[in-house]
């Protein structure tokens, strides 16, 4: 325990100075909440134009913190954000640069706040602005869903039930399945958004504030419905970022089973889709290869974004009230999942958009496996006034049969057939088909070529696409 550097002897190797070295670099968030700067300069006019309006900093400093604000953000702008750790983080950055612009006036910008209802403020502006580009980014792709899906609403292809061969089912309905998912996507974000949009700028550190601020002012300047009602809540709070990643890390699951639909499609085996160039890959080894990287990546990104979600619950679940520093951490899984998100949804509108689905081979897939053998059960039901369950049994008799010769369902003979089951006549062969089997399954959301276009249209108008 000598020595005059101040370095510490155990670990101090790397630090020109003692503990103040470590100290700086673990406070500093300025090289991920510098994001916030727009945010932080928004809030803070909105702040200072409330204290002038209030009487609590003269008009005139009111307005030349305003001005200086503004200069700090044109430089942001051109220059970007200097990061100098010391200052720590993006409101004292900004609030430094003031000083040097404007001189004493700024000290009178944090009159009546901290930096704890200010980030809670600016980082809730931020979320807000993210839910909103969520929201955007899918109502596109659920543009595209529905416009591949009207193109494909007679379509057939399997319908798989634990990636077996189940029933036909129309491409069209297929893509209207994920229209319905992005579709609960898009309301837990904007359910998210209506909760979350209130303002906790004038909680101050954690009490309140003595000074007669108007917190409606400053709420209504910011976008936000009102003012948050408990100042410990406030700025403790971060259920809105909780909110946000809990609907992105659904999303992304949604986004991960679109992309892996993808990847089985386009693998050569299947073949029911050939995936845009602009969003593949080739091999550096394999000259015939093309690789659905960017659907790969999007499955992959789902993992990290439910990541995001684990690391904040985990970093809030035993914080007591109100601010602590362990919530500065909160930041960067928000960022870094909002823009795999974004990513992700953009990647898979292109996939969805430009994908040439190739509908022979699809047709093709869903006559082998004895798809409609349901049809051929239903049919025994309707027809021949049979118990399903002994339909069922009926059926199983006439697949197995198929099966042992190699053929499908409508090409055994009608005797084989009868001798099955005499009450099997020929009219049943119209069942037995491809199209027969998707047109009879008109219930409501049924895959019937009339009802994926009834919803197809349903939706056009939910997306202002049709009157
Ligand atoms: N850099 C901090 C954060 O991002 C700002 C709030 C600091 N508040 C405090 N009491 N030290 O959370």
């Amino acid at each position: 325990m000598s020595g005059n550097s101040g370095s510490n002897q155990m670990w101090g190797g790397r630090f020109a100075a003692g503990p103040s070295a470590i100290m700086r670099e673990i406070n500093a968030s300025i090289p991920f909440d510098k994001a916030l700067w727009r945010q932080d300069i928004t809030a803070s006019k909105a702040h200072v134009g409330m204290l002038g309006a209030q009487g609590i900093v003269s008009a005139d400093d009111a307005q030349l913190i305003a001005e200086g604000l503004d200069k700090v953000a044109a430089e942001y702008e051109a220059n970007g954000v200097p990061e100098n750790w010391d200052l720590e983080d993006i409101h004292m950055t900004t609030e430094s640069r003031l000083a040097e612009l404007i001189g004493a006036a700024a000290g009178r910008l944090h009159t009546a706040r901290s930096r704890n209802d200010q980030v809670a403020t600016d980082f809730r502006l931020w979320v807000r602005d993210a839910m909103d580009q969520a929201e955007l980014g899918l109502k596109q792709l659920q543009v595209a869903l529905v416009s591949r899906a009207g193109e494909h609403a007679e379509s057939i292809m399997p319908g798989f039930t634990h990636l077996q061969t189940a029933q036909p089912v129309t491409l069209g309905h297929h893509l209207m399945a994920y229209y319905e998912m992005i579709g609960r996507d898009r309301s837990r974000f904007a359910d998210a958004r209506a909760r979350m949009n209130r303002c906790p700028l004038g909680s101050a550190a954690l009490a309140g504030t003595g000074f007669p601020i108007d917190r409606f002012r400053t709420a209504e300047a910011l976008g936000f419905d009102a003012p948050t009602d408990n100042s410990l809540d406030s700025v403790s709070d971060r259920d809105f970022a909780l909110d946000y990643l809990m609907a992105a890390a659904q999303c992304s699951l949604h986004l991960s089973r679109l992309a892996e639909e993808f990847i089985i499609w386009a693998s050569q085996p299947f073949g029911f889709v050939t995936l845009p160039d602009s969003l593949s890959t080739g091999s550096s080894i394999m000259p015939q290869k093309k690789n659905p990287d960017a659907a790969e990546l999007v499955r992959g990104h789902s993992g990290r974004i439910v990541g995001c979600l684990t690391a904040l619950m985990i970093t809030m679940k035993g914080l007591p009230l109100a601010y602590s520093k362990d919530m500065q951490d909160d930041k960067p899984p928000v960022f870094e999942a909002a823009s795999l998100l974004a990513l992700s949804i953009a990647a898979m509108t292109g996939m969805v958009a430009e994908a040439a689905f190739r509908t022979q081979r699809m047709r093709g897939a869903a006559e082998l496996g004895y798809a409609t053998a349901t049809d051929l059960a239903d049919w025994l039901v309707r027809q021949a006034n049979i118990p399903f369950r002994e339909a069922h049994h009926i059926t199983g008799s006439a697949v197995k049969l198929a099966e042992s010769r190699g053929v499908a369902l409508d090409q055994l003979p009608l005797e084989d057939l009868k001798a099955i089951d005499a009450r099997i006549d020929e009219r049943v062969f119209a069942a037995l088909s491809v199209e027969a089997s998707v047109a009879a399954r008109a219930s409501h959301g049924g895959t019937a070529p009339v009802e994926v276009r009834k919803r197809v249209a349903q939706a056009r108008v939910a997306l202002g696409l049709e009157e």
